[in-house]
């Protein structure tokens, strides 16, 4: 594919790569994304707007409703406690092995990247296997906690717990915020992979990379809100598209 190839140029030639992935790369490892064709929110309609001030009122009756939860839930849980890696998370992890690709914004809680090798990833709407103290910011592994007594409060600093998952109507955490930004203040390029660019911040920061000149390169099977302002869209699957990317640029370099 021509454009493939024009891609693969305008990566090596920038100086600073970021990717932002959103729900459509995992979409090939069996996970649904929310909004578009075959989506959670498509098919449910939108959770309510409120759960980080709900969670917040009553933390008690929350972690309760956790154990409680609904089929639409249990399905997307399911998902995700079966997917693994698909060859787009593959490829995107050897494109930072090889040095092109400096970092990586995910808004997926899936913690698909992590599993595939990538290193240097920023989760910015956190990692449904974490838990999280909502006073000290501190991060623990699920098993880290016991859910014996709720709400469960934070070893370090008695905080409440809750999952690392951000909540609509929570605020990113600050360290992950700043993370994202130093990394969008650095690049020269970002690949948007699989997001419907709707959710700020992160649908943001393809908006600062471009305003400062730098190269967005979209792919997804449809187009998006960002589209427009993209240099190249490589309109398709990222599982088909990514390990394409990967084989052109090793080609070139
Ligand atoms: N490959 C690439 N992209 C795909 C694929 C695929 N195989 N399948 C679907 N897509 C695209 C869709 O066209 C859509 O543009 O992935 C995008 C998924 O969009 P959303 O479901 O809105 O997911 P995302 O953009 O990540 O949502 C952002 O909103 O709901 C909140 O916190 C949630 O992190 C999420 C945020």
């Amino acid at each position: 594919m021509k454009d493939i190839e024009q891609a693969a140029k305008l990566i090596l030639n920038s100086a600073y790569v970021l990717c932002l992935t959103g729900a459509g790369i995992s979409v090939e490892s069996g996970i649904r994304p929310f909004r578009g064709p075959g989506g959670l929110w498509t098919e449910f309609g939108e959770p309510p707007m409120d759960g980080y001030q709900r969670l917040l009122q009553n933390p008690k009756k929350h972690w309760e409703e956790i154990a409680r939860r609904g089929s639409r839930d249990s399905e997307f849980v399911r998902a995700l406690g079966e997917a693994k890696p698909n060859p787009a998370h593959l490829a995107l992890a050897e494109l930072e092995q090889l040095g092109i690709l400096k970092y990586l914004i995910t808004q997926n809680i899936d913690n698909l990247h992590l599993a595939d090798g990538s290193y240097h990833v920023a989760e910015i709407h956190g990692n449904s296997q974490k838990l999280r103290c909502v006073r000290c910011g501190n991060r623990y592994a699920r098993e880290a906690i016991s859910l014996e007594i709720l709400p469960p409060q934070c070893p370090r600093c008695r905080g409440l717990i809750k999952t690392d998952t951000v909540m609509f109507g929570e605020p990113i955490p600050k360290d992950m915020l700043r993370l994202c930004q130093r990394e969008t203040d650095k690049a020269d390029c970002m690949i948007v992979v699989g997001t419907s660019a709707f959710v700020y911040p992160a649908a943001g920061f393809p908006l600062e990379v471009k305003q400062k000149g730098g190269i967005l390169i979209e792919i997804n099977p449809y187009a998006t809100e960002i589209s427009p302002l993209c240099d190249i869209l490589l309109k398709g699957k990222a599982g088909e598209i990514l390990p394409q990317l990967v084989v052109s640029i090793k080609a070139i370099r």
